[in-house]
């Protein structure tokens, strides 16, 4: 992975060179470069800000520098000896989407990051515009670590880069160690404890001494549901509670929750692709019903909340897969994957491939479709396309 970072306090960022990063660095994970923005300046001062348009307090960040130091970064070869791989821009903001322990995962699986670490009241907006317009680049995140101010986005930019390079295959010895701590499940660490077994008059637990593995597992759950309902409420849901998810059969009671479910779910798609027609948004709850005979539907339902589905039709010998949905608030914990390896799963044997389709610029379904082993085959020219992918099926004892 490539890590560039653009800053008017390189300084700021020596850190990188320590630690952890600096071990994924000798460790030829990641390569790491720091670049000062007053080098694309021409003026005798290296002006990076100016007065907001439109008044105001404060300074903008002018757009020239930055966009001078996006052509020369991005047109430098990203050092993995093949093709050059697109960068995602890391916009640090408080204005951001919250980090978070999915995001990191996210972007511990991109080949190329580049930081865009802004001082004063932010940077021009076009900066922005027009790198989610650049063909080198997949993706343009804003991304904040809290909802408190800081003066600039370094510190952003490290904390950024320190939870995804520890996420990075071959980084971290032991991968359990990593899905056991706090976030990789949803839940806070329980507490933990080293020898000596009494210390200053604090006992370590008892059931920690007792050599019996399920009670330790069950005494560290409940110490982890115990935390997180007291400190994180917002974080406490019902999967936790509720155990495994199992994918049933949609029944005729499902009609209302599933109709509710596709308007919440379509309303982004039709935001992101910039079409309000998605025909999803447009389905009477009659029609949802009447889908059900028309399709072999899926639904999951979660404390009794329906909370995710999917759906299949065999047409010819393609099993057309559609609907496939999350509620939001569940959205980054493998439901759709599930549902969608359900999907393929109950394909009848005339399906030689899957379809499923998108809109064409719904940018974080295409790429978890192209993980799953779909290539986008056509656009189609509607407003939103979508995009249509498919997958061949792999049969059991046919190579
Ligand atoms: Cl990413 N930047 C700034 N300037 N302030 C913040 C932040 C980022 N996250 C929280 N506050």
């Amino acid at each position: 992975m490539r890590l560039d970072y653009l800053t008017i306090f390189p300084d700021y960022l020596a850190p990188l060179g320590l630690s952890l990063p600096g071990k994924a660095a000798a460790k030829g994970l990641v390569e790491l470069h720091v670049h000062d923005l007053r080098g694309w300046t021409h003026d005798r001062h290296r002006t990076v800000d100016d007065t907001p348009y439109g008044g105001g307090a404060g300074m903008v960040m002018r757009p020239e520098p930055w966009g001078e130091a996006l052509d020369e970064l991005l047109g430098v070869p990203d050092g993995s000896g093949g093709p050059d791989s697109p960068a995602t821009v890391v916009v640090p903001s408080p204005a951001g989407r919250p980090l978070t322990q999915a995001m990191a995962r996210e972007l511990a699986t991109r080949p190329r990051l580049l930081f865009a670490c802004g001082r004063y009241e932010g940077i021009d907006q076009r900066v922005l515009d027009h790198a989610r317009g650049r063909d080198d680049v997949d993706e343009v995140v804003e991304v904040s670590l809290g909802d408190y101010v800081l003066n600039g986005g370094e510190v952003a930019a490290l904390a950024v880069t320190e939870a995804v390079v520890r996420l990075l295959p071959g980084f971290m010895g032991n991968a359990a160690s990593l899905e056991e701590e706090s976030h990789e499940q949803g839940l806070l660490e329980y507490p933990v404890y080293t020898k000596p077994a009494s210390w200053r008059g604090h006992e370590v637990p008892p059931v920690l001494l007792s050599g019996n593995h399920a009670a330790i597992a069950a005494w560290r759950h409940a110490q982890s549901l115990e935390r997180t309902a007291e400190r994180r409420p917002d974080l406490l849901h019902a999967s936790h509670v509720a155990g495994e998810w199992e994918v049933v059969p949609a029944a005729a009671g499902d009609t209302a929750e599933l109709h509710v479910l596709t308007l919440a779910c379509w309303v982004g798609e039709a935001l992101v692709n910039g079409d309000l027609t998605i025909p999803p948004l447009h389905e009477s709850v009659a029609d949802t019903a009447a889908s059900l005979a028309q399709w072999d539907t899926y639904v999951v339902r979660v404390g009794g909340r329906l909370v995710g589905s999917v759906r299949g039709r065999l047409e010819d010998t393609t099993w057309e897969i559609g609907r496939l949905m999350v509620a939001p608030d569940l959205q980054g914990r493998g439901l759709g994957r599930v549902l969608l390896e359900h999907a393929e799963r109950v394909a009848p044997p005339g399906a030689a491939a899957y379809r499923l389709v998108t809109g064409k610029d719904s940018a974080a379904n295409l790429r978890r479709y192209k993980r799953a082993g779909y290539r986008v085959r056509e656009v189609l020219d509607g407003p939103s396309g979508p995009a249509v992918l498919t997958k061949q099926r792999r049969r059991p004892g046919r190579g």
